[in-house]
C-alpha cells in the first residue's frame, strides 16, 4: 500500500475536488450517454489510481444490470455482461443501494467470476451505488485494483459523490430515451391514424350505401304501396306500413352499429369495465374469466384501454384456438393494469409478419398514454398480453 496508490487519501480534499469539478464539466460537456460513463470511468480510475473502473446501468424493465462503459481494454465490453440484481457484487449493490468494499473476494459469497472481467488480476474491489431520491441506484460503480490496499472513507466518499452525479445524468438520459419513444410512436400513430380514418370512412360510406340506404329506398317503396293501396283494403295498407316499420329497424340498428364503430358508446353507457366484460362474454366457445374493477379514468384512457382489450380479445377468437381466457383489470399504485391471457396455441417470437397492425397498434396506443404493452407467448403456451398506463392524479 503505498502513498502513490492511494492518491484521494485524507487530506488530499484538492484532489477531489478537481476530480468532481472534472466530472462536472464532463457530464455537461457531453449529452450521450455511453461517452460519459466512458469518460467518467476514466477520471475515476486516474484519480483513485484504480486499475480499471466500471460502470453498470439498471435495466429497471429486464431487473439486471448491463455494463455501459469501463476503462480499457474492457470499454470494449460494453453492453455484452449483463447481470441479475442482486446477483454478483454489483448487483448486490443495486439491490441493497449500499456500498461495498471486497477484499477477498474468493471468499465474498456475493462475488461472481466472470472469466471477460478478469476478476483473477485485481485484489480489490470497491462498489458503490449510483442513487436517485425515493428511485433507489440507477447504477453501480465499481473500482478495482491490482494490489490490495485500504479504502479510507475519503475515497469511499468521493466515489459515492461521483456515483450520484452520474445518477443524474443516467436519469436524464433515461427521460430523454423514454421520450423519443414515444415521439416516434405518436409520429407513427399519428400517420396510422390518418390511414385508418381514410379505411374508416370508407367502411362507413359502405355500410350506409348497402345498409342503410337500401333499406331506405324499400322503405319509401312500400310506404308508396300503402299509399297507392286501396283504401276498402286496409289489410293491404298496414302490411306495407309493416314492412316499412322493420325495415325502419334495421336502417336504426345500421345507424347504430356504423356509430359503435367509430366511438365506443358502451363506454359512455356502462364504464370501462362493464365494456370490457361485454368484449370478454361476446366471444364464442371460449370459457371467460372476467376479474374488472371499476376504475376513474380519463376518457382517452377509457378509449385506449377498450381498444386494446378488443384487439386482443379478436386476437384469441381469430388465432388462439383457446377454450380459456381470463381479463383482468385492475388498480396497482399509479397504474391501470389490463391483462388479457388465453390458453390458446401461443406464438413463436417472430414479428408478425407486413399488414399485421393489431400487436403494434395496440403497443402504440399503450405508449400514446404513457403506458408499456407487453406480450408474453411460447408456442402450445397460449398468450398474455398486459398494458400498464399510468393514471394522472
Ligand atoms: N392470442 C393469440 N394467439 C395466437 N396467435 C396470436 C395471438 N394474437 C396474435 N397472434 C399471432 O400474431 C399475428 C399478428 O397479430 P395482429 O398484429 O393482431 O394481426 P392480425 O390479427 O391482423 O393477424 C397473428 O396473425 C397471429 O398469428
Ligand atoms: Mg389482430
Amino acid at each position: 500500500m503505498s502513498a502513490s496508490r492511494s492518491p484521494l487519501g485524507t487530506g488530499d480534499g484538492q484532489r477531489r475536488l478537481a476530480l468532481l469539478r472534472r466530472v462536472v464539466e464532463d457530464l455537461s460537456a457531453e449529452s450521450n450517454l455511453d461517452r460519459v460513463v466512458e469518460t467518467v470511468a476514466e477520471l475515476v480510475s486516474e484519480a483513485t489510481g484504480a486499475d480499471a473502473c466500471f460502470v453498470h446501468i439498471v435495466d429497471s424493465e429486464r431487473r439486471e444490470l448491463t455494463l455501459a462503459g469501463a476503462t480499457p481494454p474492457f470499454d470494449s465490453l460494453a453492453g455484452t455482461i449483463r447481470l441479475g440484481i442482486g446477483e454478483g457484487v454489483a448487483g448486490w449493490v443495486a439491490m441493497t443501494g449500499k456500498p461495498a468494499v471486497v477484499r477477498d473476494k474468493w471468499s465474498d459469497p456475493r462475488y461472481l467470476y466472470i472469466p471477460a472481467l478478469k476478476g483473477e488480476e485485481f485484489s480489490c474491489l470497491v462498489s458503490v451505488p449510483m442513487m436517485r431520491r425515493n428511485q433507489g441506484a440507477v447504477g453501480v460503480l465499481n473500482a478495482h485494483w491490482r494490489e490490495q490496499r485500504e479504502v479510507t472513507e475519503a475515497e469511499l466518499d468521493t466515489l459515492e459523490d461521483v456515483a450520484k452525479m452520474l445518477a443524474g445524468a443516467v436519469e436524464n438520459s433515461l427521460l430523454y430515451k423514454r421520450l423519443a419513444e414515444r415521439e416516434a410512436a405518436l409520429a407513427s400513430f399519428a400517420g396510422r391514424t390518418i390511414e385508418a380514418q381514410e379505411a374508416e370512412r370508407r367502411r362507413l360510406a359502405a355500410d350506409i350505401h348497402d345498409g342503410v340506404a337500401q333499406r331506405l329506398l324499400s322503405l319509401s317503396y312500400h310506404l308508396d304501396a300503402a299509399r297507392a293501396a286501396n283504401p276498402e283494403e286496409p289489410e293491404q295498407v298496414s302490411k306495407e306500413l309493416d314492412s316499412a316499420m322493420s325495415l325502419l329497424r334495421g336502417a336504426l340498428d345500421e345507424v347504430r352499429g356504423a356509430i359503435d364503430g367509430l366511438r365506443p358508446g358502451v363506454l359512455d353507457d356502462l364504464g370501462l369495465d362493464a365494456g370490457i366484460e361485454s368484449l370478454a362474454r361476446s366471444l364464442v366457445g371460449v370459457n371467460t374469466r372476467v376479474d374488472l374493477e371499476p376504475i376513474a379514468l380519463s376518457e382517452h384512457l377509457e378509449t385506449a384501454l377498450y381498444r386494446i382489450a378488443q384487439e386482443a380479445l379478436q386476437n384469441v377468437a381469430r388465432h388462439a384456438k383457446a377454450s380459456f381466457v381470463s381479463v383482468s383489470l385492475h388498480k396497482a399504485e399509479d397504474k391501470a393494469v389490463l391483462s388479457v391471457a388465453d390458453n390458446g396455441v401461443g406464438m413463436a417470437g417472430d414479428p408478425p409478419p407486413h399488414g399485421h397492425y393489431g400487436i403494434v397498434g395496440m403497443k402504440e396506443r399503450a405508449e400514446l398514454v404513457g403506458g408499456v404493452f407487453e406480450i408474453f407467448s411460447r408456442p402450445g403456451e397460449g398468450t398474455r398480453v398486459v398494458v400498464r398506463v399510468p393514471i394522472p392524479n
